[in-house]
């Protein structure tokens, strides 16, 4: 039988947001209270910004993560952020591994998988994101790609601990485009399978996050695709509006 699980939709601000920012978090905050929401919620400001929106964000359904983290506690890693600096700011996600950092950074599997389990140690809970180009996509080897991506970047983690996997194409990141039901669809059967087997019971329930153009519009269509667990949001997390609006689509 079909285990429930229940969604997340994470917003994922990028290098976005400023003071302004709070009037969208407290419409979020305020939306929230009044109804009832059939998903966890978490909102990954920058750096700067996370502390201020987790003391706002405090006792609200929505949580609050970064997105990014240094896979050391402390030292000398100029501009980098830590889990322990992560967790005292009031975060309880990291997102690891996206594909703007796989491609701008040059982070690999094996430095996403160090930082998911920094994540881990510090009690913080990983969105390890993985996604294949258009490229690949069209060299008919993304399934492939993306279950070494995710057999490569996961961590074992214990039965008090959690990950999140995000599914994100790199083609439909920020661009309108979102992959068709039928390859998400297939795409995230084959990531449960391969959580399943390298897991086992624990992989069954790990949540899978679609992330590529996510917004009001075709959040419920996704949503509803058999193993999309939720949502990882770029530009439609920015709006209370549009974040709302993928949230009650859960
Ligand atoms: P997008 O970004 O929703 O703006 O496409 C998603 C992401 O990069 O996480």
């Amino acid at each position: 039988m079909k285990k429930k699980i229940m969604p997340l939709i994470a917003g994922n601000w990028k290098m976005n947001g400023d003071a302004g920012s709070f009037l969208e978090v407290e419409v979020i905050k305020d939306r929230l209270a009044a109804q009832e929401i059939n998903a966890d919620v978490a909102i990954c400001p920058p750096a700067t910004l996370l502390h201020r929106i987790s003391v706002a964000l405090h006792e609200s359904l929505a949580k609050t993560g970064a997105q990014n983290c240094h896979a050391q506690a402390n030292g000398a890693y100029t501009g980098d952020i830590s889990v322990p600096m992560i967790s005292e700011a009031g975060g309880s996600y990291v997102i690891v591994g996206h594909s703007e950092r796989r491609g701008a950074y040059n982070e690999s599997d094996s430095d996403v998988r160090a930082k998911a389990v920094a994540a881990l140690e510090g009690g913080i809970i990983p969105i390890v994101c993985c996604g294949e180009s258009l490229d690949i996509r069209e060299s008919g080897k993304a399934i492939d790609v993306v279950i070494t991506q995710i057999i490569n970047s996961c961590p074992d983690f214990s039965a008090e601990q959690s990950i999140v996997v995000a599914y994100e194409p790199i083609w439909a990141i920020g661009t309108g485009k979102t992959a068709s039901v039928a390859d998400v669809d297939e795409m995230h059967n084959a990531i449960r399978n391969a959580l399943t087997k390298r897991f086992g019971d624990p992989g069954t329930t790990i949540k899978i996050l679609y992330g590529g153009s996510v917004k009001p519009s075709n959040a419920k269509e996704l949503l509803s695709v058999e193993n999309v667990n939720g949502a990882l949001v770029g530009g439609a997390s920015l709006k209370a509006d549009d974040f709302l609006g993928i949230i009650e689509a859960a």
